[in-house]
This record gives C-alpha cells, sequence and structure tokens, in this order.
C-alpha cells in the first residue's frame, strides 16, 4: 500500500493503537479523519497531532453511521481508506450468571455491526477513488478465545469472517481488504490497567506499518501472528492454555 497522499477515516481513532496509525499516517503526508464518541478524548488527540481532522461519532448507532458516511464523503470526497478500528472489550458476568444483553449488544453493534455496516456505505465510494482500501482491526482472540470474554472474542472471529468473504467480493473492484490482528497491546481496551503486559504500542504500530507498506493483506504480531497460522490441533491445545480456569 502506497502510505503518502491518502485520506483516510479512522474509526476510533483518537487513542491507543487508533491513535498510534492516525499520527503516523499523518506524518506520512496522509490527510487523516479520526472518529470517537469522546468529545475531550478527539480534542487530547488534536492536540498532540493538529493536522488530524475529528468528528465525534458513535459508530455502534446505525443513525450515526449513515451520518459519518454521508459527512466524510461530502467534506473530503477523495477519501479512500476506511480504518475499522473502533472497538471495546467488555468484562461480563460469567455465562452461568444473569446476564445484561444490553453490554454483549453494545459490543456486537461496535466490534461486528460498525465494520460490517460502514463497509457497505462506503463500497460505492471507494471504487471510484485512487487505491482504496478497508482496513479492519480483528484481534488474535478471534482464532482462539478466552472463555470469560465470550462475546468480545466471538466479535473478532466474526469480523475475521466478514473480512475473508468482503476480500473475495471485492476482489474485482480494485479495493484492497486488509485485517490487523493484533495480539494483546498496552493500551487502555476494556479500562485503565487491563492491557499493561501486551506489546509496546509504538513497537506493534510501527510494525503494523511496515506491514501495510509491503503491501500484506492479513498479518498479526508476535502472539496473534501465531495464532493466525495455527493448526487446528495447536488452536486446541492455544485454547486449553489460554482457558486453564
Ligand atoms: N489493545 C489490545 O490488546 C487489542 C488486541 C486485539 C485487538 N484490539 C482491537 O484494536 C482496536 C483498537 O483498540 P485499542 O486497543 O486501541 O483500545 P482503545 O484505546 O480503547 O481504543 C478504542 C477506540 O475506539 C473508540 N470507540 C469505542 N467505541 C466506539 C464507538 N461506539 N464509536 C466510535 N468510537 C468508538 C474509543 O473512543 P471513544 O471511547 O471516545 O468512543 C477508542 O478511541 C479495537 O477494535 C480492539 O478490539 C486491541
Amino acid at each position: 500500500m502506497n502510505l503518502s497522499k491518502n485520506t483516510v477515516l479512522i474509526t476510533g481513532g483518537a487513542s491507543g493503537i487508533g491513535f498510534a496509525l492516525a499520527q503516523r499516517l499523518s506524518h506520512l503526508g496522509n490527510h487523516v479523519v479520526i472518529c470517537g464518541r469522546r468529545k475531550e478524548q478527539l480534542e487530547i488527540a488534536k492536540s498532540v497531532c493538529p493536522e488530524l481532522d475529528t468528528i465525534q461519532c458513535d459508530v455502534s448507532k446505525e443513525s450515526d453511521r449513515v451520518s459519518l458516511f454521508e459527512r466524510v464523503t461530502k467534506e473530503y470526497p477523495k477519501l479512500n481508506i476506511l480504518i475499522n478500528n473502533a472497538g471495546i472489550q467488555n468484562r461480563l458476568a460469567p455465562l452461568t450468571e444473569p446476564q445484561n444483553w444490553q453490554s454483549h449488544r453494545l459490543e456486537l453493534a461496535t466490534n461486528v455491526e460498525a465494520p460490517m455496516h460502514l463497509s457497505h456505505l462506503f463500497i460505492s465510494h471507494l471504487k471510484s477513488q485512487a487505491s482504496p482500501a478497508i482496513v479492519n482491526v480483528s484481534s488474535g482472540l478471534a482464532f482462539s478465545p478466552i472463555s470469560f470474554m465470550a462475546t468480545y472474542c466471538a466479535t473478532k472471529a466474526a469480523l475475521h469472517s466478514f473480512t475473508l468473504s468482503l476480500r473475495h467480493q471485492l476482489r474485482n473492484t480494485g479495493i484492497s481488504v486488509i485485517e490487523i490482528i493484533p495480539p494483546s497491546v498496552n493500551t487502555d481496551l476494556g479500562g485503565k490497567g487491563l492491557h499493561d503486559d501486551g506489546a509496546p504500542l509504538d513497537a506493534f504500530a510501527d510494525h503494523v506499518m511496515t506491514k501495510l507498506a509491503e503491501g500484506s493483506l492479513e498479518f498479526g504480531y508476535g502472539f496473534s501472528e501465531k495464532s493466525r497460522l495455527a493448526s487446528r490441533a495447536d488452536i486446541d491445545q492455544l485454547f486449553a492454555n489460554m482457558n486453564r480456569n
């Protein structure tokens, strides 16, 4: 992928992996638009990287996704890359206990509905752009779940599956469909302090930029690179190791 002179929308681009990519892409001469729910976080991102354009938007809501698509394609008609990065990870009650369905539903809406619907919305616009791409951020947990995060892992498995189909269906459109598969990376995903033992964010983001520049269509990093390439027997072993309790 050519990593300059693009116009890029990154959902959830004001913090964590999205922001690390937004900064790198911006520094390479791309026009980068980020969106997120928290106005104050968007302002912090803009203060660190003033070249970014920001839009407050909740991609878990269908009406916000449609408004985002309409606004972005009107204000940035050359937008050629959509990065579906926004995601949430809730720590929910064990499935043996009563469930708060709304929390599960929000994970499904944010992690699956949003990237699927935004992809649908943007395809016809992207088809007419130079070097277009849809980039989905899934997870190593798409391949082997941690059972106490059953819904989160299922959303990422669904996103991986959707990405394979999307890539195949768009194979003659010129739109590249790319899947970034992070391992555990040190961000505030799920709340502060829950992801402090993972890969350093800068090292991971640098790796992503290298793989994008190489034209890789699907890649992980460290543990998630092993998971994505694992055999079924490896995955069974991985599942057993990751779910000892
Ligand atoms: N960190 C990891 O270990 C890890 C591992 C595998 C995969 N991932 C995936 O990587 C992606 C980025 O996560 P991260 O680790 O960088 O966590 P993060 O720092 O919490 O970033 C997530 C971003 O998504 C935004 N977001 C969440 N819900 C949104 C919504 N409904 N509408 C718009 N924006 C929303 C958040 O901003 P607001 O709260 O302001 O909306 C935040 O900026 C996610 O898809 C995550 O599942 C992360």
